[in-house]
């Protein structure tokens, strides 16, 4: 008898420690400070940089770049969708370069990318996403990304439309925004790395009705104009390795690839051309 209710005290000791320890555990994964450098330390769930989704534009027939974009992003973790992008030679495309074609230069390989960034605009509005990150195929990222992102988002305004963590040529921004890397947009050339809120998204297909300009030249305009609320990251966080590729869109300023990762993760994982 004495010694039943000797073990059963013992279990009892056993059970409340483990209690305690569990309790603990929740408590510390909860506070930030331990949550934050976990999520960089040990990747254990699929993120989407903070955003509701990652999009990622692809031609169909491109699985080589399909294949790049898995490697760099399985890297971080992330959770994508590779979005069927238009090929320049498809239908829509025809009807749109034959209604365009008469004021204005767009070549079909413009009006695919537009369509293309256009549909997936539509998306995030018919799936009621907050926001989604928008990849194009042929990118490379900074290894330390998702701490800058996590760094910056909380200086983004709330009622932010685009966020340009890539951008081509050197913008002209001026003063930091709350943030030393983060500035409200001037001329954000090119759309390998940008995300768009809800708003953003909306706003962006009641205006793009009308092509008569590539998408990064309009976009440019819009913001310019202050129509659409966007903000920038300086350096990037992504470019485009398209120089050294042969792109599916023309590059017509070579200055516009010069840019340069601090750190590469492409170059970190050895992932060649
Ligand atoms: C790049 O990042 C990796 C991973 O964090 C690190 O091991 C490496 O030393 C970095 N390289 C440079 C040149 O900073």
């Amino acid at each position: 008898m004495k010694a039943t209710l000797k073990k059963f005290t013992q279990l009892k000791t056993i059970f409340f420690i483990m209690l305690l320890s569990t309790i603990l555990c929740i408590q510390l994964y909860n506070s930030n400070d331990f949550r934050l450098s976990f999520s960089t330390t040990k990747k254990n769930r699929p993120g989407t940089f903070h955003f509701d989704k990652i999009y990622v534009l692809n031609l169909k027939r491109r699985s080589d770049r399909r294949e790049k974009m898995s490697l760099l992003l399985d890297y971080f973790n992330l959770e994508y969708e590779f979005f069927p992008a238009f090929d320049a030679n498809s239908p829509e495309v025809e009807k749109e370069y034959q209604s365009v074609i008469k004021q204005s230069k767009l070549r079909k390989s413009e009006i695919a990318c537009t369509l293309s960034h256009l549909k997936i605009y539509q998306s995030i509005i018919n799936n009621n996403l907050k926001s989604a990150l928008i990849f194009e195929d042929d990118i490379d990222l900074e290894v330390d990304i998702e701490l800058q992102i996590n760094e910056i988002l909380p200086y983004l305004p709330k009622d932010w439309e685009m966020f340009y963590i890539g951008h081509c040529c050197v913008e002209d921004l001026r003063e930091p925004f709350n943030y030393p890397t983060l500035f409200i947009s001037t001329r954000p050339s090119c759309t390998h790395a940008y995300a768009v809120s809800n708003i953003g998204a909306q706003k962006l297909l009641s205006i793009l009705v009308k092509l008569n300009n590539p998408l990064d030249c309009v976009l440019v305009d819009l913001i310019e104009a202050g129509k659409i609320k966007s903000f920038s990251v300086e350096p990037p966080l992504a470019v485009q390795w398209r120089l050294g590729m042969g792109s599916d869109i023309a590059v017509s300023d070579p200055s516009w690839v010069d840019q340069q990762l601090k750190n590469s993760t492409l170059k970190y994982l050895s992932i060649k051309d």
